[in-house]
């Protein structure tokens, strides 16, 4: 069996191979490196899961084979759950070097006058399987802590320098690979994923 992770991020491509290695599922895990003719698949839906499902089902029709596709991002009570699905471009494109701490310090300028009571958040992740047949399995996982003052750690991407997750006291860029995947949004979703994958084949 073979699955194609929609998806240019190569850390996310060993990654859902050990997690459905983990699940008992002997599928190889293509990239879009594969498929340099693919499309580039805009993230235009308002929640995680209609984005999830959207890169899932162009690329399951692309390929003809079946299709992973996940949307994650940094949702914070006090700004009505934003950054959320605008997370990756959430202060503006900047170039990929400059994108990460740009967004970053501006959600800490947005909440600069909030007290720690009030800075909780979650990362939230999506993750959609579709099959060329159609069929369509969508699994969430959510990691909950809260937003710190001052960026911690150089581990992780995005905003885990400012994240801290509940019961830790280290930021998710302190945490090692193995302890991030273990507790978070995106491992949670794909190990959901993975279980429905291994009962499906
Ligand atoms: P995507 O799901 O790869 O499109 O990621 C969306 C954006 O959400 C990223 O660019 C990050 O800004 C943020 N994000 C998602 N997951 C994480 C995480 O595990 N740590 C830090 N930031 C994250």
């Amino acid at each position: 069996m073979k699955i194609v992770l929609a998806t240019r991020n190569a850390k996310k491509v060993p990654e859902l191979r050990a997690i459905l290695a983990d699940a008992g599922v002997s599928a190889e895990v293509l990239s879009l490196d594969a498929f340099p003719d693919a499309p580039e698949v805009p993230e235009t839906e308002p929640s995680f899961v209609g984005n999830a499902l959207l890169k899932a089902r162009a690329i399951a029709a692309h390929t003809g084979l079946p299709a992973v596709a996940d949307d994650s991002g940094l949702s914070v009570e006090e700004l009505r759950g934003m950054p959320g699905v605008l997370s990756a471009r959430w202060a503006g494109r900047f170039g990929a070097d400059d994108q990460d701490r740009a967004n970053l310090e501006l959600v800490l300028d947005q909440l600069a006058d909030t007290p720690p009571e009030r800075r909780a958040g979650a990362f939230v992740c999506a993750a959609a399987l579709v099959l060329p047949d159609g069929t369509e399995v969508v699994t969430e996982g959510e990691m909950r802590g809260r937003v710190i003052r001052e960026p911690r750690g150089e581990n992780g991407f995005g905003y885990d320098p400012v994240f801290v997750p509940e019961g830790e006291s280290r930021t998710t860029a302190e945490l090692s690979p193995q302890e991030k995947n273990a507790i978070s949004h995106r491992g949670i979703a794909f190990r959901k994923l993975a279980a429905e994958i291994a009962a499906m084949v």
